[in-house]
């Protein structure tokens, strides 16, 4: 089914060689990604974001199911010269699913 954080569960173990999330996640070879919605790009203090990651946050690219689907479905093409190294989700039920994982560690 579509939207299933249990199986965004799954899908998110392709994103946690780089990221953590939930209680006490730190920012690794990723930034963590606890509260996202709503989040400007490139915003985690200490993390050390691409120049291109920057300037999208300051472009005004603020972090939302929309924007998120774009950048997972392939990540070059939202933002040029991110140095987040993932080729994409191949499917939007994949990105639907990670999304719904994600906002369980919303606090909103
Ligand atoms: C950045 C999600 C896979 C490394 C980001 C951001 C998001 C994200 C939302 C932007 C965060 C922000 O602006 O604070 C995901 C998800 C993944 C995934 C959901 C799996 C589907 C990966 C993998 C790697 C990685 C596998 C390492 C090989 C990074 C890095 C950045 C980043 C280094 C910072 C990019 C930059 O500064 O240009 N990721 N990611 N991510 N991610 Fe991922």
């Amino acid at each position: 089914a579509a939207q299933d954080p249990a199986q965004g569960e799954k899908v998110f173990r392709k994103c946690a060689a780089c990221h953590s999330v939930g209680e006490g996640a730190k920012s690794r070879v990723g930034p963590h990604l606890n509260d996202l919605f709503g989040r400007k790009a490139g915003t985690v203090d200490g993390f050390k974001y691409s120049a291109a990651m920057v300037a999208a946050g300051e472009g005004g690219i603020v972090w939302d199911e929309r924007t998120l689907t774009q950048f997972l479905i392939k990540p070059r093409d939202l933002i040029k010269g991110t140095r987040m190294a993932f080729a994409g989700l191949r499917t939007s039920g994949d990105v639907a699913n990670v999304l719904e994982y994600l906002k369980t560690f919303d606090k909103d």
